[in-house]
């Protein structure tokens, strides 16, 4: 990066306060080709004067699809029945073989109502007349009337919801926020998506929960780490599906991420505002 006006960054790039010395007083800006930015230190880089852009919006749909193929596949069991399927242990049609959850008119928790939080409720509230539990930093009005949404605290939600999506962006309050104590509350017929980022979920918490049958079942788009080590305790779980981050991987989503991620490189190397800036904390 040394010498450059200008860095396109990815979710798996660390920006820190290093990278941004080693860039040096040429740096304008960070456009990171993603709509998170955990990764980029964001008051460093306003201490800096440094403008730093995301691609809101285009991803929204695409993301909230994986959270719902996540929440049917883990209700259903499609990983258990795959690998018996591949392994020979499908031997006949068994009146108790491989049950899950139905969806109708269950409970779904969004945690987060965000933009993806609120596209996935519309599909599970639309598409199969789920009761809606949300939590956010204050209620939304048009959630509660568009989708009949209620703001709870998050105990309220684990307690009473039968499907959860999270939809937290990664920050220092955020940070396995779903530990141990909260997986507790949670039903053990409940299924549990996280399409947001790994480090929301405390991961070991999680794998516990799951071995110990005080979850149904957990659908993961992200973890922590990524890649997942191929030896972690997670994989030999079989109510646990693992995804490789691909919530945003359809081709228009990603053509339209690149195309706002370049919009806001260009715009940044010409010392213009950015079309799509990360709101930066004011410098001290
Ligand atoms: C994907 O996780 C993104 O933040 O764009």
């Amino acid at each position: 990066v040394q010498g450059c006006t200008g860095i396109l960054s990815l979710l798996s790039d660390r920006i820190d306060g290093e990278v941004l010395d080693a860039a040096g007083q040429s740096l304008r800006v960070i456009s990171n080709f993603a709509v998170g930015y955990n990764n980029v230190d964001i008051a460093e880089a306003a201490r800096r004067g440094i403008a730093v852009g995301n691609t809101p919006d285009v991803l929204t749909d695409a993301t909230a699809d994986i959270a719902v193929a996540l929440l049917l596949a883990s209700a259903r069991r499609l990983r258990e029945g795959w690998e018996s399927v591949v392994s020979g242990r499908w031997k006949t049609w068994e009146p108790m073989g491989w049950v899950g959850q139905d969806l109708r008119g269950k409970t779904l928790g969004i945690i987060g109502m965000g933009r993806i939080g609120q596209a996935v409720a519309e599909r599970l509230v639309h598409g199969w007349a789920m009761q809606l539990l949300y939590t956010s930093r204050s209620p939304k009005p048009e959630v509660d009337s568009q989708l009949g949404g209620r703001h709870v605290t998050l105990e309220q939600l684990l307690r009473d919801s039968d499907f959860v999506s999270v939809h937290l962006s990664l920050n220092a309050q955020t940070r396995h926020v779903i530990n141990g104590d909260a997986l507790r509350w949670a039903k053990p017929t409940c299924v549990l998506v996280n399409t947001a980022r790994g480090e929301v979920i405390d991961q070991a918490a999680l794998c516990d929960a799951l071995r110990e049958g005080k979850l149904f079942a957990a659908g993961l788009d992200v973890c922590d780490p990524e890649p997942l080590p191929t030896d972690s305790p997670l994989l030999k779980l079989p109510n646990c599906l693992v995804l490789p981050h691909i919530g945003s991987a359809t081709v228009s989503a990603r053509n339209a991420m690149a195309q706002r991620a370049a919009d806001n490189l260009i715009a940044g190397i010409h010392g213009k505002p950015l079309p799509y800036p990360v709101p930066l904390p004011a410098c001290s």
